[in-house]
């Protein structure tokens, strides 16, 4: 085994702002602890809540590192005691709470996964955080069923291009919203039925009329604000709608008398402060299903840039302004 390095190259947040606030700097490895291991990282996924961390929105949840970052792949270069299940050497993509940005990081052995068969590590890298979300909320929460009828809103966001694919691979019919016509082209070739226009369009009406007036079954929703309203409307009778984020405002007025009326289901999550046996959990339904899916190529994530670690600001500006599916950082230059 080769002797680790005292320190690393890290992206740190060096005060709240835009993306010109990631500043490359070095510090010490992170120490390993029970449980964990230390991956040499490879490839590195950035995630929007990264973009909120940034900003000073989104602290990282107690006994996580201050460094951005929420999923990596790479090579195991430690393991932590009682580590049974990986060895150094071994090839892993990890759901992480923090520190991604860096040349090595923490992983709870529970949070990670092997690479599908194939795949190298910028492909490996980009599935942790969209992947354990999207299952979570989707299946596990609002319980989609094959058959049943799905709507994502934001269908060209990482965890859009994620949702389109794996609600379409496990029979259900699948909607998407999105801001222009590329973008909903892309949701389209991504498995999307109807796609909607947001800016042009209203997709309640689209949808509806899509589904013959019956709604929508299950809507992940990273918008919220008059979406709430929008999503009630919208939604099928037992409808189940999950939250995961507030990109168009945390308030709203709804007509509430839909959800009696429905009986919906309105329900959210954050994934990141929960517990690593959750996460394990979530870990060992997606190796079950999902990793056969990615191996076999059937599902797949979209990479829309790989740059190297040291732009890491470059890759929040594109996050910000314009991107289909995921950008992934390398240490060492893309
Ligand atoms: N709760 C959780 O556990 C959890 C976990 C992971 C991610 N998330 C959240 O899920 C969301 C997606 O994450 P991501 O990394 O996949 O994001 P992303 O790739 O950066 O995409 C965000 C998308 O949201 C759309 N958007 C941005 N601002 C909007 C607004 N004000 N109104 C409507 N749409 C807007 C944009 O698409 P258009 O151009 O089409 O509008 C963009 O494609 C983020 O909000 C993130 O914080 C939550």
């Amino acid at each position: 085994m080769t002797a680790l390095p005292s320190d690393m190259l890290v992206i740190e947040i060096s005060r709240p702002g835009g993306p010109e606030v990631l500043q490359p700097t070095r510090r010490p490895l992170p120490a390993l602890s029970d449980g964990e291991v230390l991956i040499a990282v490879e490839a590195a996924g950035v995630n929007r809540p990264d973009a909120l961390q940034r900003q000073g929105g989104y602290p990282p949840p107690p006994g996580a590192s201050d460094i951005p970052g929420l999923e990596v792949a790479g090579r195991v270069a430690a393991i932590g005691a009682g580590v049974r299940q990986l060895a150094v050497g071994d090839r892993v993509t990890a759901l992480v709470a923090g520190g991604g940005y860096a040349e090595y990081c923490m992983a709870p052995a529970g949070s990670c996964l092997p690479w599908p068969e194939g795949y190298d590590a910028v492909r490996a890298a980009a599935l942790p955080e969209t992947f354990f979300t999207v299952w979570s909320n989707v299946f596990d929460r609002a319980r989609l069923q094959a058959g049943e009828s799905f709507l994502v809103h934001g269908g060209t966001s990482g965890i859009g291009t994620t949702a389109i694919q794996l609600a379409r691979a496990f029979g259900a019919r699948v909607f998407a919203t999105a801001g222009s016509a590329e973008k909903c082209a892309a949701c389209r070739q991504l498995g999307a039925e109807v796609a909607v226009n947001y800016r042009e369009e209203d997709f309640v009406t689209v949808l509806k009329a899509a589904t013959g007036g019956r709604g929508v079954d299950v809507i992940l929703d990273m918008v919220g604000g008059d979406y709430v309203d929008r999503n009630y409307e919208l939604a099928a009778v037992d409808g189940r709608i999950v939250q995961i984020a507030f990109l168009g405002g945390a308030k709203a007025t709804a007509n509430f008398g839909r959800l009696m009326q429905k009986r919906l289901v309105h329900t959210g999550s954050t994934l990141r402060p929960r517990e690593a046996a959750f996460k394990a959990a979530i870990a060992a339904s997606l190796h079950d299903k999902v990793w056969p899916l990615l191996s076999a190529g059937s599902v797949a994530p979209v990479i829309d840039r790989v740059l190297p670690l040291d732009r890491a600001a470059e890759a929040h500006a594109a996050l910000e302004t314009d991107h289909i599916g995921k950008i992934v950082l390398v240490p060492g230059g893309a």
